[in-house]
């Protein structure tokens, strides 16, 4: 089952997948930027069916480059779509496919947080904040039900190549999405949080050695990413 918000994209991504895996595929289209009623409508979809995996995987960021909070365009509206999108989404669709996981004594969740989720990140404040939130309630709620056999992974990346990062040039430290979640998916089982990938967790070490808190939150640090060029801006940790 697809959930996202453009049909046309839907119909392409679920017709690649019977296409290629033989496996029947489901849409429903829905904007996780529209609140919380649309949960009863993926409620109703998802009634009469077992879900075995989930993958919160949507997300967004408020600008494409290193901004003051205040510099965010549509500042009132921005804050109310990501907190919706990042944040609300990630309880409310395990809360409609949790139960049925919990009855069954089997499960897993999936929940794309960021490196920024581990450490705060200034410039990209909000963005972060919704990400501590995910890797918080990840780890959290694999604590809770593990014991009922329900595994919950956070995926904490640095770089991949996406929509989001301007499908940026990949390289020894930005992977391809395929590669990414190739690597990632060998960590379901063995790990409840991981960067997803070698690279990340080494760049993840170092970041956190040679970039310690007290750095990055100081004005210096600061000035020097705002300074950045703009096509440098976004090679940092999304
Ligand atoms: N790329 C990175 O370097 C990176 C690093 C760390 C964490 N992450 C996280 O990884 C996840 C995937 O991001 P990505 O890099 O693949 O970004 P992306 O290319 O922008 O993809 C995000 C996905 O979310 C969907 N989406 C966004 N807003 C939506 C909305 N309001 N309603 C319904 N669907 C919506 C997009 O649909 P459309 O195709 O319709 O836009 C797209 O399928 C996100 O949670 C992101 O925060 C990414």
């Amino acid at each position: 089952i697809l959930i996202g918000r453009s049909d046309d994209k839907l119909q392409m991504v679920a017709k690649e997948i019977e296409k290629e895996f033989g496996q029947k595929t489901r849409t429903i289209r829905v904007d996780f930027t529209d609140g919380c009623s649309i949960y009863s409508t993926i409620a109703k979809e998802l009634q009469d069916l077992e879900i075995g995996i989930l993958v919160n995987n949507v997300g967004m960021t408020c600008t494409d480059h290193f901004a003051y909070f205040l510099e965010i365009p549509d500042t009132e509206q921005k804050i109310t779509q990501i907190i919706e999108c990042n944040i609300l989404s990630v309880p409310q669709m395990t809360r409609l496919v949790l139960p049925g996981m919990v009855e069954r004594g089997t499960g897993l969740i999936i929940n794309i947080s960021s490196e920024i989720g581990a450490r705060p990140q200034p410039l990209l404040a909000l963005y972060s904040a919704t990400k501590v939130f995910v890797t918080y309630f990840s780890q959290c709620l694999h604590a809770e039900y593990k014991s009922k056999g329900i595994t919950v992974q956070c995926v904490a990346p640095l770089m991949v190549s996406t929509n989001m990062t301007h499908n940026m040039k990949v390289n020894s430290l930005v992977k391809s999405a395929s590669g990414f979640v190739r690597e990632a998916l060998n960590t379901v089982g063995f790990s409840s949080y991981t960067s997803g990938c070698l690279s990340h967790a080494l760049q993840s070490a170092a970041l956190s050695l040679l970039l310690p808190d007290w750095l990055r939150m100081s004005t210096f640090f600061i000035r020097k990413l705002r300074n950045l060029p703009r096509t440098e801006k976004f090679d940092s940790n999304v």
